[in-house]
């Protein structure tokens, strides 16, 4: 089940954190997989790991079609772009927020999906998968958002423009909004608040591990999903569930269980 042998994929942004595990979580199902990344820091590991990697700033247009260039050399068809690449840029709210941090956040964040999804359109096998990778941030309003959660929110409405634009040739495009996961992008940052914060809101009391997003990638890759699309699919523990803590004193009308109208 769930297989995803004789594919071919392209993960941006797999040279590192929830990339990295999808890109190995498909290898591990049977697809060839091309990591572009802006970084080569990872490169080693990629290839390692027996996936193809290919330098790639997916703010650029023209290095996305290189992207899939590459892909289409080494591979000679590919079925799966995972949109992954993302920065991070949160705890900054409009009061600092400037057109450079903005710009930067929303070329990379945004065009690259959307730059991505023109590019599948033209170069992905029919019945292929676009999977973009959201986030919580872009489904609830939280403080210090103001580049980031936009970006997302972004990323998800561009997920519905693509499936219904995509749909004609079979390509099913969704988006993946995890919750916090324990990636560089998280544990990197020194005495990180937003750690236990989290877990303290989130119904399943932990943070996300990068390989539980792989596994639900997988899923949306494979043939079993083909009847998805034009979806954003949570993976946060119940974050966007709802709130866990909320105080509340019964009314009078509850009385030993039951329910008693007011007369
Ligand atoms: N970690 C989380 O808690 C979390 C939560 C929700 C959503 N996300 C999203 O998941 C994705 C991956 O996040 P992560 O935590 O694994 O991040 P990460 O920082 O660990 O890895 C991101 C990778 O993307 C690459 N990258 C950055 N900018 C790029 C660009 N312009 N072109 C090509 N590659 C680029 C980096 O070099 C790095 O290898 C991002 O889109 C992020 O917004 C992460």
């Amino acid at each position: 089940m769930f297989t995803l042998a004789n594919k071919t994929a392209i993960v941006t942004g797999g040279a590192s954190g929830i990339g990295l595990a999808i890109a190995k979580r498909f290898i591990a199902a049977g697809a060839r997989v091309l990591v572009a990344d802006r970084s080569t820091v990872g490169a080693a590991v990629v290839t390692a790991m027996g996936a193809e990697f290919f330098r790639a700033d997916v703010a650029r247009e023209e290095q996305i079609a290189a992207m899939f260039e590459a892909a289409w050399k080494s591979f000679g068809r590919v079925d799966v772009l995972v949109n992954n690449a993302g920065i991070q840029p949160l705890g900054v709210g409009f009061e600092q927020l400037t057109g450079e941090l903005l710009g930067r956040t929303l070329d990379v964040n945004v065009n690259g999906v959307a730059f991505g999804i023109k590019y599948a359109g033209r170069l992905l096998a029919d019945r292929g998968r676009v999977i973009n990778l959201a986030s919580f941030a872009g489904m609830i309003g939280t403080p210090g958002g103001a580049a980031y959660s936009t970006s997302k929110a972004a990323v998800i409405h561009l997920t519905k423009l693509g499936a219904i634009e995509l749909a004609p040739r079979g390509i099913t495009v969704n988006a993946i909004s995890p919750g916090t996961i324990l990636t560089p992008a998280v544990t990197d940052i020194p005495d990180n608040p937003e750690i236990a914060f989290i877990t303290r809101r989130t119904p399943l009391g932990r943070l996300g591990r990068p390989e539980e997003v792989g596994a639900l990638a997988q899923f949306l890759a494979s043939d079993e999903a083909a009847y998805i699309t034009g979806q954003n699919i949570a993976i946060d523990g119940g974050l966007t569930a709802g709130w866990t803590e909320y105080d509340l004193v019964p009314p009078a009308n509850i009385q030993d269980g039951r329910w008693v109208d007011a007369p």
